[in-house]
């Protein structure tokens, strides 16, 4: 499915973040940027060392990533030119300030990649895997911010969410849907 806000093409897809052909793709990454697993293991496993080596200099320069910062870095063998690491909240119940550090993680990624002037830009279901995060919940803020992120800025020129299932794809698209009528 895709959609048109202001100069954005928005597009919700089926497929494997690793695969995207986007200036930068987003990594949910955990705040010592030393990689894990999900999504996090398979951008370092296809973008190779370099990722991580970036990742370290970061390390030593500014210290942790917190939940709802993000940082860039080569997309090394990547299709992609950079990795943007962004940390998502933990769920934990709701109550914690989940909703505004999952939206600040879209926010300033968008924010790095308009910094860098990229032109593309593909995410994953940021915090729905082994943050926990209920999906639906996630899904509704994540098409908030991307859609005024869009309306407000007229680029990137295209963002991509992509969903490791076609279940996760119909969530995202209903999401998009609530919010966008
Ligand atoms: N491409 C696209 N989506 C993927 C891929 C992939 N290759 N692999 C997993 N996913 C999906 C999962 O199905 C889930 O919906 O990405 C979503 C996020 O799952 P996680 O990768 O577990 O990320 P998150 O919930 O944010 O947890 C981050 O997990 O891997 C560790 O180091 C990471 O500690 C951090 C934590």
């Amino acid at each position: 499915m895709e959609y048109l806000v202001n100069q954005t093409r928005i597009m919700f897809i089926r497929g494997d973040i690793t695969a995207q052909d986007t200036e930068a793709i987003v990594n949910a990454a955990n705040s010592s940027l030393l990689g894990g697993g999900g999504v996090d293991g398979a951008i370092h496993r296809a973008g190779g060392p370099q990722i991580l080596a970036a990742c370290k200099k970061i390390r030593a320069t500014k210290g942790l990533c917190h939940p709802g910062e993000a940082v860039i870095t080569t997309g090394g063998n990547l299709p992609a030119d950079h990795v943007i690491h962004t940390v998502g909240p933990i769920w934990r119940g709701g109550n914690h300030g989940e909703p505004d550090l999952l939206s600040s993680a879209y926010r300033n990624s968008l924010a790095l990649a308009r910094e860098n002037g990229l032109r593309s830009i593909s995410f994953p279901s940021i915090s729905t895997g082994a943050y926990r995060y209920p999906k639906e919940k996630a899904a509704l803020i994540a098409v908030g911010v991307i859609s005024a992120f869009a309306a407000a800025n007229g680029k990137p020129e295209e963002i991509r969410m992509v969903l490791f299932s076609d279940q996760d794809l119909q969530v995202y698209i209903a999401a998009w849907k609530k919010i966008a009528l």
